[in-house]
């Protein structure tokens, strides 16, 4: 596999987790995660950004993204294959979820270093999701990691969705702040 198979493959796996993001807000309703509980240095534990409907849109969408590159990949590019079923279906399961659980962690956080809802935290902002993408499939599916991230030239493709992330992060915010759908472009 030549280098530029290896970075659109590396960004292909890591769109479940993309994303789960932008859906979040788009799904983000009013029932915060926290039900409003603020812990004893007098902050919340999450704060009113972080909503089920958020959480649970966007966990499901990126898994119905997740779904049609899944029958993408196996219909015309097998290279692009995250694995045959089921195996391979568990990980879109995961991708999503591991995102918005290390947005979640990012405003915990936040939180405790008394950063309030929708104020910026440069590094943490736009890194809280891949984090949690890569950490729940170092921790659940290893192997899965090792042998589409790590192994050979494959750790171009990890550096290329690390150098990405950022500029990814900010576009997307800022269509989300023109569309009104953001108070803030970040
Ligand atoms: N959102 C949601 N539920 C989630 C994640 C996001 O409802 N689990 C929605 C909220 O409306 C949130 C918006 O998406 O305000 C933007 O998400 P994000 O930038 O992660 O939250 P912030 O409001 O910036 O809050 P924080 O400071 O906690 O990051
Ligand atoms: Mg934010």
């Amino acid at each position: 596999m030549g280098l530029p198979e290896v970075l659109i493959q590396a960004f292909w796996f890591m769109i479940p987790a993309y994303v789960a993001n932008p859906a979040a807000v788009i799904f983000g309703g009013s029932r915060p995660m926290d039900f409003g509980k603020k812990l004893s240095d007098g902050n919340r534990l999450l704060g009113d950004g972080k909503t089920w409907e958020g959480f649970s849109g966007g966990i499901l969408f990126g898994m119905f993204i997740g779904g049609i590159q899944w029958a993408i990949a196996y219909a015309f590019l097998p290279f692009l294959s995250f694995g045959q079923a089921p195996s391979g279906l568990f990980i879109i399961l995961l991708l999503p979820i591991g995102s918005l659980m290390g947005d979640l962690l990012g405003s915990f956080i936040k939180r405790r270093m008394g950063i309030r809802r929708g104020q910026s935290l440069l590094i943490l902002d736009q890194y809280d999701f891949l984090i949690g993408a890569m950490l729940i499939l170092v921790v659940i599916e290893w192997k899965w990691f090792l042998n589409h991230y790590l192994v050979g030239d494959l750790v171009y493709g990890l550096i290329f969705i690390i150098a990405i992330t950022p500029f990814l992060h900010r576009a997307v915010n800022v269509i989300g702040f023109k569309l009104g759908k953001k108070d803030v472009p970040w």
